[in-house]
């Protein structure tokens, strides 16, 4: 093996440090609580430094903390340039970052400027006609005398994607909720105002951005009505808009020239190809985007009408993004986070499996090639959440679509829209973090805001460290042997056996190393047949989630859920 500080590794790859990192999610809101308001705050996050260090992470990527009026959790900014009280100050920011960088865990900062809070002074100024903000925003115009929005393009979060503001008697724009008004790109003051506020944190030490709906920035010219035979409503107009390019590679040489940033494009709805205009050096530069196919293919065009997916499609998925960015560009792995269902949930089987499926699903996401996200709780198998009365809810998507649903006589009670709201909603992430068994798992001496998951008196942090066959030691033992072992970080994929209905398998080389990983992804035993392709001598059993034999055989079998990964010694 060659060591680590090697600026190349032995197959004469030279070392990219977030590559070979392992990245962290924090949802702040969830996370930890010091001060009792049942809202977790930055010292709460200082607090467990020690506990990311020993899981092994390289980096954190903290969702917003910014000043907010929180309605869609910190997504909406009405300061760029401070805390939201409820987590802390500036002071109790820069002792997080010290305390990370002391521990060389890094610190990606939420990037959110497809749109602002209505409560920042831009748009205050704005709508108020302001000369030097006027243009700020999208603003325009109604239809049928004014009385109609501009265009017929929806928000993601439901209705209509404008709203009528009396103050300055014009329409706005809002791709997400009427708070979150869509900044105006084309304004090269928007732009240049953005840049000086990312130069502004990049000052402070961080070490790169997690770029929420980054390709969502450009609209079409002329703001046309979109085809209301698609999903959302205009988003041919909005999704990989026509100057994104010249936007990011505006970004990239006024604020993120510095290649040794970590920068990642939320894109939905962005195809391989995209990606490839986005990332690396023959694109815009961005490290790498999270794309989204494979956490939709389980729903139609509404989100909500979700279920059914099969393993033979989900590998087509991966295995696209894996040989697409294979040269050109890099990928984020990920099967969960703040916006989507608990992977465990969603993938595995969070009953009787579910720590054989969590295991499963964490060594798919570190031995991919790409750079493996772990969301907070994932590394515990934290599951999705019961929510038995809209009441429960906190999300706006999802308080929109139940209303929306009572409304439009689409259901005739919540029960009839709950499976829905329970398999794919977003709260079913952002319940508090399971520290213990104590009341509330740990997270909170307060009233949580919103009501952890009942299962935390058995899923939790303490229980999982004491137990040395947990997730959470799995989660470890998979960190580390990314660590270790260069042709998981950066070998070629390829896929086997495409159209086995429960084995993902495949196989890792770089140089004269490989590896080969098999997973059965059902509860049924199966037996996978080694592809002569395979020299079965050179590989030995590097880690799995059950006790198999050291030396895989031609043919072996593989009982509900197991992982076994094997590598060349
Ligand atoms: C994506 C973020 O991850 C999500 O939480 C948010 O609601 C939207 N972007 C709007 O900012």
């Amino acid at each position: 093996m060659t060591p680590k500080d090697a600026i190349k590794t032995r197959a004469g790859i030279d070392r990219t440090w977030w590559k070979e990192a392992v990245v962290y999610q924090i949802y702040p809101k969830s996370f930890n609580d010091t001060d009792g308001d049942g809202i977790g705050d930055l010292r709460g996050i200082e607090r467990r430094v020690d506990y990311l260090d020993d899981l092994g992470v390289d980096a954190v990527w903290l969702c917003p903390v910014y000043e907010s009026p929180q309605a869609d959790n910190g997504y909406d900014i009405s300061d760029y340039r401070s805390i939201n009280d409820a987590y802390g100050d500036m002071d109790d920011w820069r002792r997080l970052l010290s305390t990370l960088h002391e521990r060389d865990i890094r610190l990606i900062m939420d990037l959110v400027v497809n749109h602002t809070s209505d409560e920042h002074e831009w748009f205050q100024r704005s709508r108020q006609g302001d000369s030097e903000f006027k243009d700020y925003y999208i603003w325009r115009d109604g239809t049928n005398n004014g009385g109609d929005p501009p265009n017929n393009w929806e928000s993601v979060f439901g209705g209509s994607a404008w709203t009528y503001d009396e103050v300055r008697g014009q329409w706005y724009l809002h791709l997400f909720d009427e708070k979150q008004p869509d900044l105006n790109w084309r304004n090269p003051d928007v732009r240049e105002s953005v840049y000086e506020m990312m130069n502004w944190w990049l000052e402070k030490g961080i070490d790169g951005f997690r770029m929420d709906v980054i390709n969502l920035i450009s609209k079409t010219n002329g703001l046309p009505d979109g085809d209301e035979d698609g999903g959302l409503t205009g988003a041919e107009h909005f999704f990989n808009g026509p100057n994104i390019h010249d936007y990011l590679r505006e970004m990239r040489d006024e604020v993120l020239s510095d290649e040794s940033l970590l920068t990642v494009g939320e894109t939905p709805g962005a195809g391989v190809d995209d990606a490839r205009t986005y990332v690396g050096p023959d694109g815009d530069g961005l490290s790498m985007v999270f794309q989204f196919e494979h956490v939709s293919f389980d729903h139609d065009e509404h989100k909500w009408d979700a279920g059914d997916w099969s393993l033979v499609e989900f590998k087509q998925i991966i295995a696209k993004w894996q040989n697409g960015l294979a040269d050109e560009g890099w990928n984020s792995l990920y099967l969960n986070n703040h916006d989507q269902p608990r992977m465990v949930s969603r993938f595995g089987d969070d009953s009787t499996y579910r720590e054989e499926s969590a295991k499963l699903l964490g060594t798919l996401t570190h031995t991919l090639q790409g750079t493996p996200f772990v969301y907070q709780g994932e590394e515990l198998g934290m599951t999705n959440a019961s929510f038995a009365s809209p009441d429960e809810l906190r999300d706006v998507e999802a308080v929109n679509f139940v209303e929306e649903a009572l409304e439009q006589g689409d259901a005739a009670s919540y029960d009839d829209v709950r499976d829905a709201v329970e398999y794919v909603g977003r709260d079913n992430a952002r319940t508090p973090m399971q520290w213990s068994d104590a009341p509330d798992a740990g997270f909170t001496d307060g009233e949580p805001w919103i009501d952890c998951n009942s299962n935390y008196e058995t899923v939790n942090v303490e229980h999982a460290r004491a137990d040395e066959n947990s997730v959470w030691h799995y989660y470890q033992d998979l960190i580390e042997l990314r660590h270790d072992r260069d042709v998981l970080v950066y070998g070629a994929f390829d896929l086997l056996v495409p159209n086995h209905p429960a084995i993902f398998a495949y196989t890792r080389t770089l140089g004269d190393e490989r590896g080969l990983v098999v997973l059965n992804f059902g509860t049924d035993p199966v037996e996978f047949v080694v592809p002569d392709s395979i020299t079965l001598d050179e590989l030995e059993l590097a880690l799995a989630n059950t006790d198999v034999p050291t030396a895989p055989r031609p043919a072996f079998e593989l009982g509900p859920y197991e992982a076994h990964v094997y590598l060349t010694p």
